[in-house]
């Protein structure tokens, strides 16, 4: 898809979408549409159901001397609240039913609505990041009917008046929706593709360019720094298991003390000997999600040249259940010197970030740890697809990330933690077992990854699962089965807070 900006001019080509608000208000570019094509936008008003209720349309086909194929008004809502999310949703939205059409091209003319609270040159970036976003497809595996799947719409123009400021806003947008391409690339992958080694190995290749010093340890390295816990879940594999680390040094104040994401990096969970069911096994390619986001998000800042430390460790494991895997009963120990009595080996991901967040604490003393995990089905029966869940011992890196996952649309929920919790994990025989008991199960998760939270350290979790990829209905701006998920709430959250 080609993307650009432009300066109003006459639209000589394609479909033409301008914009009303709530009342059937046309805005200026409507009014000029509508003298343009002799009143046909109003006409269509009065036989139609259109208000310029957010979300609406009102398609009408183009006179011929026109020259454009076909004009969509489309509805603003209320001035007041029209913002940036709105606008990546009407562009995605008019785009999928272009897309449907068979469109293949398009010209945005939206003006600012009356007491908006976005200015001309986001509005314009906001577009191009909603058409970015839903332009992404996964085909690599297709061989057949590829017609059906491309997308047909390709070009997109934004018409602005501000082109400078425009470009400023949109580089940045762009570093983050290539942040998502590549975690959804990684999700959508499938598994016998995307080994632990292979994924390091991409990540290597892609965010070394950028100038982020990636390096990869393997199990020989992780067995000397005593990772017993994260080598357990990947020793029923024939592949190796991996530690990636990122490092984004982007501050200028270089004795600045990074901050630090952490990821879950399943390239498959079998369950391992506790076997998942069948249908519970699928889709579980994408247990790498939580790893993804962070990949996903150091490449986004070091794109956009983020004025910040951020490091990013991800554990890539695959929990497989051959002769030489964990067995339920088994005991671990972790890096942290901490014993683990592992009573469900399908209770990895806790068993993986566990080693990974002593390792990032110790090795880069940061100022806060933020975890991602597709870590527990219990958080999908708790939020569904529509919030991650948030668990942390700091309110006031809740609160930021809260924030942020308002702003950029991707919103998580706290959830309670506390002792009573804790002791779920009491074991018999060890400093604490795997599993809690049959409720509550996302919180017991936590509270085992807090167990490794050194020094008081603020840290945060977020519970993916229920939103790293989705197998009902897609969202507007997430075409494929994979999310990507994250990339954009921690960009959000760094640069709301953490830049020089
Ligand atoms: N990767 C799964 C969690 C998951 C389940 C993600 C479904 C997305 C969809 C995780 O490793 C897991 O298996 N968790 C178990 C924990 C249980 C054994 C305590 C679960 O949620 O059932
Ligand atoms: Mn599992
Ligand atoms: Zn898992």
């Amino acid at each position: 898809m080609e993307l650009s900006f432009a300066a109003p001019h006459a639209v000589g080509s394609g479909a033409w979408v301008v914009g009303a608000l709530e009342g059937s208000v046309l805005t200026p570019a409507a009014q000029k549409a509508d003298k343009a094509a002799g009143g046909a936008l109003s006409r269509g008003l009065k036989v139609s159901k259109f208000t310029g209720k957010s979300g609406q349309i009102l398609e009408i086909l183009a006179p011929a001397a026109l020259g454009v194929s076909r004009i969509l008004l489309v509805g603003l809502g209320k001035g007041s609240e029209f913002d940036g999310n709105k606008a990546e949703n009407l562009a995605a939205s008019i785009n999928g039913r272009l897309n449907t059409a068979g469109e293949s091209e398009v010209t945005f003319e939206i003006d600012v609505p009356k007491g908006a609270r976005i200015k001309p040159p986001a509005l314009a970036a906001h577009l191009a990041m909603g058409a970015q976003l839903k332009s992404y497809t996964f085909n690599h595996y297709r061989t057949k009917n590829l017609d059906e799947y491309e997308t047909k719409l390709k070009k997109v123009t934004i018409a602005t008046g501000e082109l400078g400021d425009v470009r400023k806003a949109w580089a940045k947008l762009e570093a983050i929706a290539g942040g998502m391409f590549f975690a959804r690339d990684l999700v959508n992958e499938p598994p016998n593709v995307l080994s632990p080694a292979e994924c390091g190995k991409r990540v290597k290749a892609n965010l070394s360019k950028l100038g982020v010093k990636v390096e990869v340890l393997g199990e020989a390295e992780m067995k000397k720094l005593g990772m017993g816990s994260l080598l357990g879940v990947g020793q029923g594999s024939e592949r190796e298991s991996q530690l990636v680390v990122m490092q984004w040094n982007g501050s200028r104040k270089k004795s600045n003390e990074p901050i630090a994401f952490v990821g879950k990096g399943v390239c498959f969970d079998s369950g391992g000997l506790s076997l998942k069911t069948g249908p519970g096994m699928m889709g579980m390619k994408g247990d790498m999600g939580g790893a993804a986001a962070v990949i996903g998000t150091m490449q986004a800042l070091a794109a956009r040249k983020a004025k910040v430390n951020a490091v990013g460790v991800i554990g890539l494991v695959e929990n497989m259940p051959d002769g030489k895997a964990q067995r339920p009963d088994d005991v671990v120990k972790s890096m942290s010197g901490q014993t683990i009595e592992v009573l469900n080996t399908d209770a990895e991901g806790r068993l993986v970030l566990a080693d990974a967040l002593t390792y990032t604490q110790r090795k880069f003393k940061p100022r806060f740890v933020i975890d991602l995990a597709t870590l527990t089905g219990a958080i999908i029966m708790a939020l569904g697809p529509e919030h991650a869940g948030l668990f942390s011992n700091d309110d006031k890196l809740s609160n930021r990330i809260i924030a942020a996952g308002k702003a950029v649309a991707e919103p998580v929920w706290r959830m309670p933690m506390g002792p009573n919790y804790d002791k779920l994990l009491r074991s018999k025989i060890a400093d604490m077992k795997n599993i809690g008991g049959p409720n509550a199960g996302s919180i017991a998760a936590a509270q085992f990854l807090q167990r490794f939270v050194e020094d008081k350290r603020p840290w945060a979790h977020l519970d993916i699962a229920g939103v790293a990829w989705q197998d009902g209905e897609h969202k507007a701006l997430m075409p494929t089965w994979g999310t990507g998920w994250g990339v954009r709430i921690l960009n959000e959250l760094v640069a709301e807070n953490y830049e020089d």
